[in-house]
């Protein structure tokens, strides 16, 4: 089996290497191909990849390293996807200008996420149809963000073969069991909604749903990251555990006080900090590793900081910080569509009547069944109605975004940023999307 990672020098990177070097005897994975635009990237991240090989005592999985697409793809059965256009000098400009004008100002969440959003989906569309073209049987695992409308914007080129994964939700699960004392594996997480805009509705037990009793003891709601980031209070009005995106919603001005209080935005903390691992070329695999891994700790730590120092807590518990989050979601996908398991995983995929107030094309974040015949969501129903209200809205703003940017139509970016919940008038977006194309060389060129 081959593998392909576009965005080879990405900094996640060694994450997947090393849950593939695990793996790959038993998933039969014999070839790794890493892409990416930029061979010094590529160079940084297979010294390092170099020493996970040598640390793990010589299983060893061969990798390959290009700058030219047609090869990484030739005969992939799986494309991972993880590119970041305009890099983190771009996603700067995506947090700070909203933040300017009092907007929440994040990488997913709000005017950011549109402005990242219009820069990447015409890119992840050429990537589309260079797989269509070249790797026409392979599978296409996006973890490209905005995750949930990238995967949407290109099912029209490659249709059920693309799946798009985020971390978030099953992390959120899994601190619930962990606050429950229970096994993951033998819950039903009842959780819906778009990519980073989802909820926890009942842990199914059974006929039993747990999250009751969970949501009216505050010592285990204090056990993790949601229940003190949203409080007792909070979630007992919801009724519902909503995934950690949802602060800068609930939370909006809080979260914005909170980093206009702070020297830097998550971009510019992540900028800085990847810019020196980059930089730091020359050392050895094991030098190389070592400094790969503080760099990961210290980004992990800080992880959602923002919306910590605003709700008044302090560091993130050391269970908490990402343990198989994210390439434990790219290696299960793989796993149960290579040996047809037919797990449940909780994946984005093109909704059909999962949310049967969503159209059957709108790409939703769902509990799925995976396997060789496709990703299948299963059937969530009605939910309550403020979180109908916000997913319907959220999915007419990233549709505006993505006709946006197939279009370059500047009205439709400007209505998209306008419509978006977290800003509060049309006076304001305009602010916004001029900053944007003063800023943004691609997007002053994109959009008309
Ligand atoms: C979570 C989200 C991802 C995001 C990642 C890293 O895992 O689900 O979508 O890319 O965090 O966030 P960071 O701020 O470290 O880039
Ligand atoms: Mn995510």
């Amino acid at each position: 089996m081959k593998i392909t990672i576009l965005g080879g020098g990405g900094f996640r990177v060694p994450m997947l290497y090393d849950a593939l070097l695990a793996c790959a005897p038993r998933l039969g994975v014999d070839e790794l191909a890493l892409y990416d635009i930029s061979s010094e990237r590529l160079n940084r991240i297979s010294v390092v990849l170099q020493g996970q090989a040598a640390a793990s005592g010589g299983v060893l999985l061969p990798f390959t390293c290009t700058t030219r697409l047609e090869e990484a793809l030739e005969g992939a059965d799986f494309v991972f996807c993880a590119i970041r256009v305009g890099e983190l000098e771009g996603r700067v400009i995506d947090e700070r200008v909203p933040l300017n004008a009092g907007v929440v100002g994040q990488e997913t969440t709000g005017p950011g996420g549109l402005c990242f959003a219009l820069r990447t989906v015409p890119v992840m569309l050429e990537l589309a149809e260079a797989v269509a073209r070249h790797a026409p049987r392979a599978w296409f695992v996006n973890f490209t963000n905005p995750a949930g409308l990238v995967t949407e914007a290109i099912q029209g080129v490659l249709g059920g073969r693309v799946v798009g994964i985020c971390d978030s939700p099953t992390a959120l699960c899994r601190r619930v069991a962990r606050a429950l004392r229970r096994n993951p594996e033998d819950l039903w997480f009842d959780y819906f909604g778009l990519n980073h805009l989802g909820w926890l509705r009942a842990v199914r037990d059974g006929e039993r749903d747990l999250l009751p009793d969970l949501l009216a003891d505050d010592a285990r709601l204090e056990s993790f990251e949601e229940g003190r980031l949203f409080g007792g209070e909070w979630l007992r009005s919801l009724g519902m555990i909503p995934n950690e995106y949802l602060y800068f919603y609930y939370y909006a001005s809080d979260a914005v006080g909170a980093v206009r209080s702070s020297l830097q935005s998550r971009g510019e903390f992540l900028l800085e900090q990847q810019h020196a691992f980059y930089a730091a070329g020359g050392d050895g695999p094991a030098a190389a590793l070592h400094a790969w891994h503080a760099t990961r700790r210290e980004r992990e730590a800080r992880y959602m900081e923002e919306a910590r120092s605003a709700a008044g807590l302090d560091g993130r518990d050391e269970h908490e910080m990402d343990a198989g989050g994210y390439e434990g979601e790219a290696i299960a996908v793989v796993e149960a569509i290579a040996r047809n398991q037919g797990r449940v995983l909780i994946l984005n995929t093109a909704n059909a009547s999962s949310l049967p107030f969503l159209d059957a094309g709108a790409v939703v974040e769902v509990p799925c069944i995976a396997g060789s015949t496709g990703i299948v969501p299963t059937a969530v129903g009605d939910v309550p109605g403020h979180a109908r209200g916000l997913i319907t809205t959220i999915k007419d703003v990233e549709r505006t975004t993505i006709e946006a940017a197939v279009s370059g139509s500047r009205e439709l970016a400007v209505q998209a940023i306008a419509l978006h919940p977290l800003v509060p008038s049309v006076t304001v977006a305009r602010r916004i999307f001029d900053a944007y194309s003063a800023q943004h060389p691609q997007l002053r060129h994109s959009l008309r």
